[in-house]
């Protein structure tokens, strides 16, 4: 089980997804093979969805692995649209890089080696999706500097927010992992709690958090009852 949703139901909703074709079939088998982890079938699907809806012209990915989720969102976009992501392992990069090349889409995705946070700090562009998927433990830190750059109406995906269902149940708990999960729920709890912020999370892949800034003027309490409204 995963400890966020069944077995049963990760199985059906898999197959109703059905198999990749092409690269990413390629890249998913050598994920498999070599143990790259890269996202999950349903987010993957979730993130095309997202792109498919918010149409965002520039893209900033956390976490390049070996290029199979910049690929995706390349391929689930439209043609003028630009992808930065950030890796700090080099051995990543060189495949990433040789993945992008071979899919002929190296004009429109761009990878910068370094650590997050570090890369983080020089960037000053606006992007209208950004796909948060590397350093679990990290993610508050990276935060600032995604509502920095996040476009008015962008909208930041945050993967693995649930991590294996520890984040929600202490008896899921492995010891090993505590710093990751106490870190983690510090995140969920400032992009939940943040009155500019709004977050929805999804408990599907290893936990889907999307965050979109509160439109102005928006009442940020609780949905008000029509009693509360004086319309009783
Ligand atoms: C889950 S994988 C990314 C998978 C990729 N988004 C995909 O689905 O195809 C996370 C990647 O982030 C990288 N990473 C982890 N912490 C990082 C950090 N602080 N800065 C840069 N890269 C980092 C790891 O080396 C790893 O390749």
């Amino acid at each position: 089980m995963s400890g966020i949703t069944y077995d049963y139901m990760e199985k059906y909703l898999r197959g109703l997804i059905g198999d990749s074709k092409g690269m990413l079939k390629e890249l998913e088998d050598f994920a498999e093979e070599n143990a790259v982890p890269i996202v999950q079938k349903e987010t993957a699907r979730l993130i095309e969805f997202m792109i498919n809806l918010k149409k965002p012209k520039k893209i900033l990915e956390l976490g390049t692995a070996i290029g199979y989720s910049s690929i995706l969102m390349s391929l689930a976009s439209e043609n003028n649209v630009t992808i930065t992501t950030i890796e700090r392992d080099e051995k990543m990069v060189t495949i990433a890089t040789e993945n992008i090349k071979k899919a002929g889409l190296d004009e429109k995705i761009s990878i910068i080696q370094g650590d997050c946070l570090e890369v983080l700090e020089g960037l000053d562009d606006e992007y209208d999706l950004i796909f948060m998927d590397a350093g679990k433990g990290h993610y508050s830190e990276f935060l600032p500097h995604c509502i920095r750059m996040l476009s008015k109406d962008g909208i930041i995906i945050s993967d693995n927010v649930l991590f294996r269902g520890m984040v929600a149940c202490k008896d899921l708990m492995i010891r090993r992992k505590i710093t990751i999960v106490k870190r983690m729920k510090k995140y969920m709890e400032t992009i939940s709690k943040d009155e500019n912020l709004l977050t929805t999370v999804i408990p599907m892949g290893d936990g889907i958090a999307l965050t979109v800034r509160r439109n102005e003027n928006e009442n940020t309490g609780t949905i008000s009852s029509s009693r509360e409204l004086g319309e009783a």
